[in-house]
């Protein structure tokens, strides 16, 4: 069974094909990263319009690629949620387009399921109960994936997300967003202990993030030695800064996997293409014994064969949407439509 996957929830246009929620047809990725650049972040009133302007040639192209018509689709999958309202609203309105002339089932997906489902392309053997750690730019959490659309959320950032506080220091060292990924770059030549930061604790629960006063000690850190006149070595507070971020995550994510005696382990999202991070995971996983299921690079930022992949599991599962579909900012992962 074939799915079209559309996504336009923040910075990226993207359409796939996906056979049977694991192999990939085809996967088209415009991205739209060089136009924020130099804003230092993403304009939702740009976003918008270009996904406008590239949807139609990307959707093509996905088809094209996967060399099938839309009478070889069997459902359109569309990420309704959570994002820039205004940049979903173009997809899922193409979607809704598409889905009543051709006639094909309309199939909503929720952002971050569909990159958990990053892991079921990238290891075909991979199937629900496992944990997940849940890593973007807007979001992070401790998933707990029951079943293909049974998701509980044990863990979750109470402020910025792990990428927002990657992106944000990497920005106040003067490096162009989106800065996690050169900031994981740089963090390999420097020294991990030249700076101290915290490890900030939550109250109520074990599990959950705030990464707000991480990077508050970063940009401290930044600030001082600017009035002092001294030099900050780059390369080392990426290290440190890395370093913090990832123990941190490490740290919850551990305490998750051995209390739940979790024997299947996986991680997604931006974020999840850390090379520190895939590192620790590995050595979590060679401690607990727990299998671990990484996305390849490729899947590991916002596509569309993801939602291909999450649409399909949904699809088998009944959850189809109407003409009424709407698009929402925020919206829970365990939550149904
Ligand atoms: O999942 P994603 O593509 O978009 C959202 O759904 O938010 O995640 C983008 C985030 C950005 O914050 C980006 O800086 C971060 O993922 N990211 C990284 C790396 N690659 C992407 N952060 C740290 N290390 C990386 N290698
Ligand atoms: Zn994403």
């Amino acid at each position: 069974m074939l799915i079209l996957g559309i996504e336009t929830s923040c910075d990226e246009t993207a359409a796939a094909v996906v056979e049977d929620g694991r192999r990939v047809l085809s996967s088209v990725v415009a991205s739209q990263i060089e136009e924020h650049r130099i804003y230092g972040g993403v304009v939702p009133e740009i976003a918008s319009r270009r996904h406008s302007e590239a949807i139609t040639a990307v959707v093509n192209g996905a088809l094209s690629e996967a060399e099938v018509t839309l009478a070889d689709i069997s459902a359109i999958a569309v990420t309704y949620a959570p994002g820039l309202i205004g940049a979903l609203l173009v997809g899922v309105n193409f979607a809704k387009g598409l889905a009543l002339s051709a006639g094909l089932p309309l199939v909503p997906v929720h952002h971050l399921r569909g990159h958990i489902a990053s892991n079921y392309l990238s290891h075909p053997e991979l199937q629900p109960t496992f944990l997940c750690l849940v890593v973007s730019g807007g979001h992070s959490h401790i998933v707990d994936v029951q079943d293909y659309d049974t998701l509980n959320v044990v863990g979750r950032t109470r402020d910025d997300a792990a990428g927002e506080a990657f992106d944000k220091a990497a920005r106040a060292m003067g490096i162009p967003y989106p800065g996690g990924v050169e900031l994981d770059r740089i963090a390999e030549g420097g020294d991990p202990g030249r700076y101290p930061l915290p490890r900030p604790r939550v109250d109520g629960s074990r599990y959950d993030f705030s990464f707000s006063g991480l990077k508050t000690a970063a940009l401290n850190i930044l600030h001082n030695a600017r009035q002092r006149g001294e030099e900050i070595s780059v390369p080392d507070l990426c290290a440190s800064y890395r370093r913090a971020v990832v123990d941190y995550l490490l740290d919850h994510f551990s305490l998750a996997v051995r209390e739940r005696g979790a024997r299947h382990i996986a991680a997604a999202g931006g974020v999840s293409a850390n090379r520190l991070l895939r590192r620790e995971l590995e050595n979590l996983s060679r401690e607990t014994g727990a299998a671990l299921y990484l996305p390849e690079l490729k899947y590991c930022g916002d596509n569309a064969a993801m939602i291909a992949s999450q649409g399909y599991y949904e699809f088998l599962k009944g959850h189809t949407a109407g003409m009424s579909l709407n698009a929402y900012p925020q919206r829970d992962i365990s939550a149904g439509l």
